[in-house]
């Protein structure tokens, strides 16, 4: 599977919503999500976030992004098509230590 991991936080350009074709998205305030019971690891979603958020779950030390993707995409909406990202989503991308300081 692939994973979204941190560096979506605060950025959530959803241009990998437009593209996955099994919509395995799920949107949380901050950050999206993929199913892992639903990506079918096609791999298209990888190159199209602009914050290079998306990383197979083969890479290591991601077991904490693919725990967190199954538990929220358990509970958040599933979203199906792009919308506008934050007004500041540019000023967050890259930007280190994001989970700790935003998630919740
Ligand atoms: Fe969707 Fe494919 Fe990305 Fe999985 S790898 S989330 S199926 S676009
Ligand atoms: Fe997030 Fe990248 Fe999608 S920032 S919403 S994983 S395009």
């Amino acid at each position: 599977t692939y994973v979204v991991t941190e560096d979506c936080i605060k950025c959530k350009y959803t241009d990998c919503v437009e593209v996955c074709p099994v919509d395995c998205f799920y949107e949380g305030e901050n950050m999206l999500v993929i199913n892992p019971s639903e990506c079918i690891d096609c791999g298209v979603c990888e190159p199209e976030c602009p914050a290079e958020a998306i990383l197979p779950d083969t890479e290591d030390g991601l077991e904490k992004w693919l725990e967190l993707n199954t538990q929220y995409s358990a509970q958040w909406p599933n979203i199906t098509s792009q919308k506008a990202p934050p007004e500041d989503a540019d000023a967050h991308k890259g930007e280190k230590g994001k989970f700790e300081k935003y998630f919740s």
